[in-house]
C-alpha cells in the first residue's frame, strides 16, 4: 500500500481553543461594529485573519531565544541574523526592523518622493499605503489572468512585462525609484511568481535603470511552486532557488512574521552598503539602533532559526499541502475560490457567491460575516474595503474581485480543522440565495480603513 502523506513535524504544546454559540456570536460581530478585526480572539474557534505573526515556532526557536544577546550594540543575536540572511537571500546588507512595513517606512523615506511612482505587482496595502502617503503611485501591473478566479494557470502572480515596460517607457527614470515585486502575489490570492518572470522583470529594470525591490514576505512558498511548477527547478534546494531568486534584485523588504515563522520582526537587505546607508537614519529615528532595528536580540536569534527551518522543503511540503487539502474540500462543494489554491490561503470567490449583494455593500466582507456567525471563523475581506478611497477622487474603489482569505497559519491547526472550515462554508453557501444585502459604512480612516473602518447593516 502507498503511504499516505504526513506532516512533517509533531506537537509538542497546545493552546485550548474556545467554542460559542451563534447567540454569543451574533451579539459579538454587532459590538464590533461588523469589522471581524474588533472582535476579542476569545470570541474566534479558528483564526484565519492571517497567516502573519500567527505560527507556531519551533523548540529550536524557543530555545533560540533563551541564547538572545540584547546588547544595544553589536548584539551576537544582529550578526547570527545576518549569516542566516545571507544563507537564505545571498543579501550582505541588511537593517532589521520590527515588522515588515516598517522595513517599507525605513526604505521608502529614503527612495520615494512626492510624484514618484512604483509599478510592480499588486502592491500589498502597506506598501501600497506607505506609497500613497508619501503623494507618490503604485501602479499594479499584475497579468490579467490573475483576475479570472476559474482560470487554473501555475504563476498567477506575475507581472505583465509589457504593462511594466509602458510604465517604465513612459515615465522619466528619476521618477521610478524602484519595481516592486511581491512573492508570491498575496492580493491576488497567494499566487507564485516564476522564476521566468523574475528575470524578466529585472532585465527590464536593467534596460531602463531602475532598481528592483523584492516584497518577500512569503519568498519560501514561491520558492516551493517554482521547485514544483517550474521546469528546470525540481532538482534544486529551496535555498538554492531563494538566492537564484533574490540575485536578481537590489533590495529586499521582509515581513518575517509569515514565512519565517516568527511572531514579530522584519527587515530590509540591500545589496550595495551604499543602499543601506542611504537608510540608516531613518532605521536610527524610527526603529532603533542598527544593530537592532525594532528587535529585542532573542527575536533577531528565532528569526535567524526561522529563516532556516522556513526555507526547509519537508515543511514547505506540509505547508501548501494543508492549504490544498482545504481547496479540495471546497472543489467537493463546489465552492469557487481563486484557482489553484494559494501558497498561505485559500481566497474565496465572494462575488459568485453571495451574487445579489450590491457592491457597494461590500461582497466579501458580508460573506466573512456569515462565516462567522456560522462556526466562530475569523476570516479577512479582501475587495472594496481593503481597497479604501481613490487618493485623489476620493470615491470607493471597486476591485475587479471580492475576495474573501481564508489565511492558514503556519503549523497551528490540523486537517480536522481544515474539514471544519470547508463545512462551515457549505453551511453558508447553500443559504447563498437568501443573503441579499451587505453593510455600509458608519466610519472610517482616510487610509488602510479595513482595520478600523465600522459598519452597519445595509436596510
Ligand atoms: N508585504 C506583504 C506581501 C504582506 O502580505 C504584508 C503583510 C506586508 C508586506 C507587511 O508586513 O504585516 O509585517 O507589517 N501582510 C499581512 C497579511 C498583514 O495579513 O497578509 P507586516
Amino acid at each position: 500500500m502507498k503511504l499516505p502523506f504526513a506532516e512533517s513535524y509533531k506537537i509538542k504544546t497546545v493552546e485550548n481553543l474556545k467554542r460559542s454559540t451563534r447567540a454569543e456570536r451574533e451579539r459579538w460581530i454587532t459590538e464590533a461594529k461588523y469589522n471581524l478585526f474588533n472582535l476579542k480572539s476569545d470570541y474566534v474557534f479558528i483564526d484565519l485573519l492571517t497567516d502573519s505573526g500567527t505560527g507556531a515556532m519551533s523548540d529550536k526557536q524557543w530555545a533560540a531565544i533563551m541564547e538572545g544577546d540584547e546588547s544595544y550594540a553589536g548584539a551576537r543575536s544582529y550578526y547570527a541574523l545576518k549569516e542566516s540572511i545571507e544563507e537564505v537571500t545571498g543579501f550582505r546588507y541588511f537593517i532589521p526592523t520590527h515588522q515588515g512595513r516598517a522595513a517599507e517606512n525605513v526604505l521608502f523615506s529614503a527612495i520615494i518622493k512626492e510624484g514618484d511612482i512604483l509599478p510592480g505587482n499588486s502592491h500589498f496595502d502597506t506598501t501600497k499605503g506607505h506609497i500613497e502617503f508619501r503623494k507618490a503611485y503604485a501602479i499594479d501591473c499584475t497579468i490579467d489572468e490573475a483576475k479570472d478566479t476559474e482560470l487554473e494557470i501555475p504563476f498567477k502572480g506575475n507581472i505583465d512585462l509589457d504593462k511594466l515596460e509602458n510604465v517604465l517607457k513612459s515615465n522619466p527614470v528619476e521618477k521610478i525609484p524602484a519595481i516592486v515585486l511581491t512573492v508570491t502575489n498575496n492580493t491576488a490570492g497567494g499566487q507564485p511568481v516564476s522564476m521566468a518572470n523574475v528575470k524578466g522583470v529585472a532585465a527590464l529594470a536593467k534596460k531602463y535603470g531602475v532598481k528592483l525591490l523584492i516584497d518577500s514576505a512569503r519568498f519560501a512558498e514561491n520558492a516551493y511552486f517554482i521547485k514544483t511548477r517550474e521546469d528546470g527547478y525540481q532538482d534544486k534546494e529551496i535555498r538554492e532557488i531563494t538566492r537564484e531568486l533574490f540575485s536578481y534584485a537590489d533590495m529586499m523588504t521582509m515581513s518575517s512574521k509569515k514565512d519565517a515563522i516568527v511572531n514579530i520582526g522584519g527587515f530590509v537587505a540591500f545589496r550595495t552598503e551604499e543602499d543601506m546607508q542611504k537608510c540608516h537614519m531613518y532605521c536610527i529615528m524610527n526603529e532603533g539602533y542598527l544593530t537592532y532595528g525594532g528587535q529585542a536580540g532573542r527575536d533577531m536569534n528565532a528569526l535567524a532559526q526561522g529563516l532556516r527551518e522556513g526555507t526547509e522543503f519537508d515543511y514547505l511540503e506540509t505547508r501548501i499541502r494543508q492549504v490544498e487539502y482545504l481547496g479540495k474540500k471546497l472543489d467537493e462543494y463546489g465552492i469557487p475560490y481563486q484557482r489553484p489554491a494559494g501558497g498561505h490561503a485559500i481566497f474565496v470567490d465572494a462575488k459568485k457567491i453571495l451574487t445579489k449583494v450590491p457592491k457597494e455593500e461590500f461582497i466579501a466582507q458580508t460573506l466573512g460575516v456569515e462565516l462567522y456567525l456560522e462556526a466562530g471563523i475569523r476570516s479577512v475581506e479582501i475587495g472594496a474595503l481593503l481597497a479604501d478611497r481613490d487618493p485623489v477622487t476620493k470615491e470607493n474603489r471597486y476591485p475587479a474581485l471580492e475576495l474573501l482569505r481564508l489565511a492558514i497559519p503556519r503549523r497551528v491547526y490540523t486537517n480536522n480543522h481544515m474539514d471544519y472550515i470547508a463545512a462551515a462554508l457549505k453551511n453558508v453557501y447553500d443559504r447563498r440565495e437568501s443573503i441579499t444585502r451587505g453593510y455600509v459604512i458608519t466610519k472610517e480612516l482616510p487610509i488602510m480603513r479595513h482595520f478600523t473602518v465600522e459598519l452597519e447593516k445595509a436596510e
